[in-house]
């Protein structure tokens, strides 16, 4: 693709109205969210979109979720807002959570990889909200990382992805969250997790007052020949360069491992406070039993053990409820679904 120059600017009046004027002009930019950067272009034109996935090198079956700033946005959106997406968002919006709906007219088939249902979400990042109110524009966005890459959590991992891919990146520091918005569909009979993020099931199910179904392609690979209901799921995901694999048991026993296959290039990922007790060099990602913690620090992580150079990395295992099944979810992907019982 033809490079251009990428401009990285802080967050204030002038770049907000920057941002807001590309938008309208059918241009893309980066910009933080409470979850992870995003790309965003108008989720209404076509042409736009375009632009998001060749930036990214992203296949175009993948849907683009549509971002919000207030309900009265989703006229045109989606067909009908299905009475759970109310109880829902009065709940969890704004926030990181994700709703596959109903699609309406107005939105670009670019944006929905020709699917007849929308992913909305309201997020409560500042920024966001600045932007979309600024521009009036309801944009697509997906993670500001290159397909199959960690997602990035601040502006200097998403400048090392798309430096000449896109011509502005708003630094609006650290995202709060760390992992992707919670993706459920509210289309069908029952409610059904798509993808896990920091608003839980049990969360969810306490709102609803009924089960959320959990997609298996969460937490197990796909079969040959499989479709996925979120297609983003079928991808490799969140990879390092490193290859990583997770070791599921105590840490007695991951120290275990990690002595007898302590080499150069070989690294540790492990929960706070327990690398200085490993024989190899590591990496911290968050605290043992705290999901939020960890997925603060997931995708960080992952890129760290790019830039220290890492050629083999053992993960410990993080739990797969709340919000660690996020953390879990996304971790198998870097893994490549590699996991070892101790
Ligand atoms: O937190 C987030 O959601 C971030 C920030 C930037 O807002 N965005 C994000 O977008 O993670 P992306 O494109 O990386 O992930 C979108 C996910 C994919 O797994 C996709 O398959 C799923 O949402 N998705 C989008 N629209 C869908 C639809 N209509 N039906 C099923 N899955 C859908
Ligand atoms: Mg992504």
């Amino acid at each position: 693709m033809e490079t251009m120059q990428t401009q990285v600017l802080p967050v204030n009046e002038e770049s907000i109205q920057l941002a807001a004027d590309l938008l309208r002009r059918g241009e893309i930019l980066a910009l933080p969210t409470e979850t992870v950067y995003g790309i965003a272009a108008d989720a209404r034109n076509g042409e736009a979109v375009k632009k998001i996935f060749l930036a990214k090198g992203r296949p175009q079956d993948n849907p683009l979720i549509v971002h919000i700033c207030g309900m009265e946005m989703l006229h045109g959106l989606v067909a009908q807002v299905p009475d759970r997406a109310l109880r829902l968002a009065k709940a969890f919006w704004p926030g990181p959570l994700t709703m596959v709906m109903p699609r309406g007219p107005e939105v670009s088939d670019v944006t929905c990889a020709g699917l007849d249902t929308v992913g909305i979400r309201m997020p409560s990042h500042p920024v966001v909200q600045a932007v979309i109110k600024a521009s009036g524009v309801a944009f697509a966005a997906p993670s500001a990382n290159l397909s199959g890459r960690p997602s990035p959590t601040n502006a200097a991992d998403t400048l090392a992805d798309m430096d000449g891919r896109l011509p502005l990146i708003l630094d609006g520091g650290e995202s709060d969250v760390g992992v992707e918005s919670t993706v459920v569909s509210v289309c069908g009979e029952h409610p059904v997790l798509l993808r896990p993020g920091y608003v839980t099931k049990e969360q969810m199910e306490q709102v609803l007052g009924e089960e959320v179904l959990v997609s298996h392609a969460i937490l197990e690979k796909l079969r040959p020949g499989e479709t996925a209901r979120s297609p983003g799921m079928k991808y490799k995901h969140y990879a390092p360069k490193a290859q990583v694999t997770i070791l599921k048991g105590d840490f007695e026993k991951y120290k275990a491992y990690l002595t007898a296959h302590a080499a150069p290039g070989v690294f540790a990922m492990c929960f706070t406070g327990e690398g200085k007790d490993l024989p190899v060099p590591y990496i911290e990602y968050g605290t043992n039993g705290d999901g939020a913690s960890q997925a603060h620090r997931l995708f960080t992580a992952l890129r760290e053990c790019d830039k220290a150079g890492a050629q083999v990395v053992y993960a410990r295992c993080p739990l797969s409820s709340g919000v660690s099944m996020a953390v879990y979810n996304r971790l198998l992907r870097a893994a490549a679904f590699r996991v070892e019982e101790l």
